[in-house]
């Protein structure tokens, strides 16, 4: 289980609710962009599974295009989305004012959603959705510095505070940098090109995405642009992305009414075996007793498996969309009969 990385990243929350929301204090110029854009990965899949109707409360953690907010909401459900990224809010709340009261718009992690429902007077929900990683629009605008194909600041942050990759490479220790790099992104070169950077860093810090993706596709060919895991193990450093996902997984159970869903979407085995074996452990009736021959009842049981293996994107879906292909839709129910306390 990798270390928290809450010592190294400052980790920021600012739940801008929709009435305060005027202009975020922004230390990168905000882009608006008109094109924004994203397909909603097993978009079928989520509305099915989490039953949206009038009357009931959903939360969308990671609001991104709006793509399953807007699908939630067109069935009727009330939806409070959340992003950290306020380019995000900022298209939702215009493409998805059409519903009027129905929709709320947070800025913040989605791990720290309790206070911010709180604050908005919400106790228990009836379905929580999360669409994991970043977003099309985040990864096609050069300027938040996500492609290794294509030149920006090495930026990576989803929202607009905390340490950036560029300050993560600078400064990090190769140990770290190669335990970020073996960890987050299955890099098999993790040492070495950790070597490489703190080598190079020390000429001329990094500042930009191409100098980094060079150094790293130097002499190397092959079917995936060499840099594709390091780019994916930074930027889940840099947002504490799985952090986030083991503080959120708990912090929801406790939201969710009896009855209610939690559907989790992620797109790489690090976060597919955290939600995996968060539900098997809150889900299983029994557990091992190791001082007696019969297993003895969980006492932490407060799901129903609703998906007993993980749901994949159908071939014509593969077709319509690429970025479906390592999407896997994991949905837990919260059990009628039981605590309604932590799931932690
Ligand atoms: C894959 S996109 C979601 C796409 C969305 N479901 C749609 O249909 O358009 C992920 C979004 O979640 C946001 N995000 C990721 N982790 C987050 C976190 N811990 N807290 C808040 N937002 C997060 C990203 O900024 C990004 O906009």
């Amino acid at each position: 289980m990798p270390r928290p990385h809450s010592t190294l990243l400052n980790r920021f929350f600012r739940a801008h609710l929709d009435s305060d929301f005027h202009a975020p204090n922004l230390s990168r110029p905000f882009t608006m962009n008109t094109s924004f854009r994203h397909e909603p990965v097993l978009a079928a899949e989520v509305v099915e599974f989490l039953r949206p109707r009038q009357g009931s409360t959903i939360i969308d953690g990671t609001l991104g295009g709006g793509g399953h907010s807007g699908l939630l909401l067109g069935q009727g459900a009330r939806v409070i989305s959340f992003d950290r990224d306020p380019e995000a809010l900022a298209h939702a709340r215009a493409s998805l004012a059409p519903h009027g009261a129905l929709f709320t718009a947070v800025e913040g992690n989605f791990s720290d959603a309790p206070e911010a429902l709180a604050g908005l007077g919400i106790g228990r929900v009836d379905g929580v959705l999360l669409d994991l990683g970043v977003s099309s629009h985040q990864l096609d605008t050069p300027e938040r510095g996500f492609s290794f194909q294509r030149e920006g600041p090495l930026d990576m942050r989803m929202g607009n505070s905390g340490m950036t990759a560029a300050d993560l490479v600078n400064t990090a220790e190769a140990s770290e940098l190669a335990r970020i790099f073996r960890i987050y992104g299955d890099e098999p070169r993790a040492i070495q090109i950790a070597a490489r950077i703190v080598r190079a860093r020390e000429k001329k810090p990094f500042a930009t995405t191409l100098e980094l993706a060079d150094l790293i596709a130097a002499g190397r060919k092959g079917p995936r642009h060499p840099a594709t895991r390091v780019f994916q193990a930074l930027r889940i450093a840099v947002n504490d992305e799985i952090g986030s996902l083991e503080r959120a997984l708990p912090a929801f159970s406790s939201l969710l009414a009896p009855g209610g869903r939690l559907a989790v979407i992620t797109f790489h085995s690090l976060e597919d075996r955290i939600v995996k074996q968060f539900f098997r452990r809150h889900s299983a009736a029994e557990i091992d007793n190791p001082t007696w021959p019969a297993p003895r009842p969980n006492p932490e049981r407060i799901f129903d498996t609703v998906t007993a293996r993980s749901v994949t994107a159908s071939p014509s879906e593969l077709e319509a969309n690429p970025r479906s292909r390592s999407a896997r839709l994991r949905v837990a129910e919260r059990r009628v009969t039981d605590l309604q306390g932590g799931a932690a």
